[in-house]
């Protein structure tokens, strides 16, 4: 239940609080806003928040000062970074202090219920992963391919990124368990990897079909309606955005930026770009497929 989920956004620009606080309100969550790294503080130390969804340049305590107040202190917090101007080090840092994902500013609303909806989840799965140890259920020998990556890249500085790769490749998707098993052979703690799945777009946590849909949710497809041929085929399909169709065919995966906002609204099926989507064209592509 949406409403179960407590979340604070924390951003020194009054419209972004009001803005974010609409929209997933409007959902059903429970949101509130604060307008510094030391207000957030004031209201954690009061309130039990699931989510803190935080700008990172704010006048007095930075974002990052807040993400690692709330690791030492809330760790079981997850963290979600709003950001207009991300470098690659602010967000190495920050991925290596364990936040689940970020969101350049400026965003849809569809971006943001997504990467809430998948903070949600990453939180879900995380506390599954620490809390109920499951048993292994793939066959022996995939165990043991997994194991001879992990041996291999063990002590390789950054090896993280390859030898998940290839047990992407090898398992076909990185679920909790395999993530675990990876964490533990590269001494690195499960929230750290993963942080570093849920980050790259190349990481599934999901079965993918053998047609991989990916629905492009950034803001100039977003005002050409991209949502309207989502709808459809999510209806042609019967699945919903991270599902897999019964026959394992399609799978459907949304995504911010497909990197070709000229084309706008897009759609990317396996490797081939579908511009100027419209619900009809929909149907059209689904059949080339089937
Ligand atoms: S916003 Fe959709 S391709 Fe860039």
């Amino acid at each position: 239940m949406a409403d179960d989920i407590k979340i604070l956004v924390v951003d020194d620009e009054k419209i972004i609080v009001r803005s974010v606080q609409m929209i997933l309100k409007a959902e059903g969550y429970d949101i509130e806003g604060a307008s510094s790294g030391k207000d957030a503080i004031l209201k954690i130390e009061q309130k039990n928040y699931d989510l803190v969804l935080t700008d990172l340049m704010m006048p007095e305590m930075d974002g990052i000062s807040l993400i690692r107040w709330l690791k030492e202190n809330r760790p079981e917090v997850g963290v979600v970074i709003l950001t207009g101007y991300p470098s690659q080090e602010t967000i190495k840092e920050a991925l290596e202090l364990g936040i689940i994902d970020y969101i350049p500013k400026p965003f849809t609303p569809a971006v943001l219920l997504d990467v809430t909806l998948r903070a949600i989840d990453w939180l879900n799965k995380k506390a599954a992963i620490e809390e109920k140890p499951r048993k292994d259920e793939f066959p022996p020998s995939m165990i043991e391919e997994i194991d001879r990556v992990i041996k291999k890249y063990k002590h390789k500085p950054g090896s993280s990124i390859p030898v998940l790769q290839r047990c992407q490749q090898i398992v076909g998707y990185l679920p909790p368990e395999v993530q675990k098993r990876v964490a533990k052979g590269l001494n690195l703690s499960p929230a750290q990897v993963h942080s570093i799945v849920s980050f790259y777009s190349f990481f599934t946590m999901t079965p993918r079909g053998d047609h991989n849909i990916r629905v492009c949710l950034g803001t100039a497809c977003y005002v050409k309606r991209i949502e309207e041929s989502l709808n459809k085929i999510k209806d042609e399909l019967k699945i919903d955005v991270g599902g897999v169709t019964e026959d394992k065919k399609f799978s459907i995966e949304a995504v911010r930026c497909l990197g070709a906002c000229g084309l706008a609204p897009v759609i990317v099926v396996d490797e081939e770009t579908y511009g100027a989507m419209t619900p009809k064209k929909v149907t059209e592509i689904l059949k080339n497929y089937a």
